[in-house]
């Protein structure tokens, strides 16, 4: 079989919607957080989720040495702070944080003011894939609002539509 092609598998993952997160750890000068769609839920028994870091990334540093990390799910509004912990806006490091309100969780990281829902994680179990490392997380607190989340398909920001 032919190998398969990295932009192949780029375009056609492209084609999955994302819910958009900020995935947080840290404290003070030491907050690291990226902005973030490879989040699943995992399991409920007991709650766990999983997500996959790029292990370049301060914010996989962090959670790797902390052992914590916070998953905020984004409001459709929410783009400016998504481009913000993409990189896209120039900010690196604690200064992301710069660019929005935040208040603590119940673990003390970093939530961001007007997530939809927020999932304070310890890691319970990493292991390493290609370029991320991925965690499984069991959730200690949560925090749940309501409102539209921001999706990402197709290389665009978008909103959820009702069809039936
Ligand atoms: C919509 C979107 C989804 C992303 N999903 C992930 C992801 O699931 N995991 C990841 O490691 N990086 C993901 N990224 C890339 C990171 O946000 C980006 O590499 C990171 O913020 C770079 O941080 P730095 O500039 O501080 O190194 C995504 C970017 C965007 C725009």
């Amino acid at each position: 079989m032919m190998p398969v092609d990295r932009d192949a598998f780029r375009q056609a993952m492209g084609l999955f919607p994302g819910a958009v997160t900020l995935i947080t750890t840290g404290r003070g000068e030491g907050r690291r957080g990226i902005t973030a769609t490879a989040v699943c839920s995992v399991t409920d028994t007991p709650p766990t989720l999983l997500a996959c870091v790029n292990r370049k990334t301060g914010t996989c540093a962090e959670i790797l040495k902390s052992g914590h990390f916070s998953v905020q799910l984004l409001g459709a509004d929410q783009t400016e702070i998504a481009l913000t912990f993409a990189g896209a806006k120039g900010q690196a490091g604690a200064e992301k944080f710069d660019s929005a309100l935040w208040s603590e969780c119940s673990l003390g990281l970093p939530r961001v003011d007007g997530a939809l829902a927020s999932l304070s994680c310890v890691v319970e179990n990493t292991m390493q894939s290609g370029s991320h490392q991925v965690f499984f997380g069991r959730i200690e607190g949560i925090h749940a609002g309501a409102g539209e989340a921001l999706i990402y398909a197709q290389s665009r920001f978008r909103r959820l539509e009702a069809v039936a």
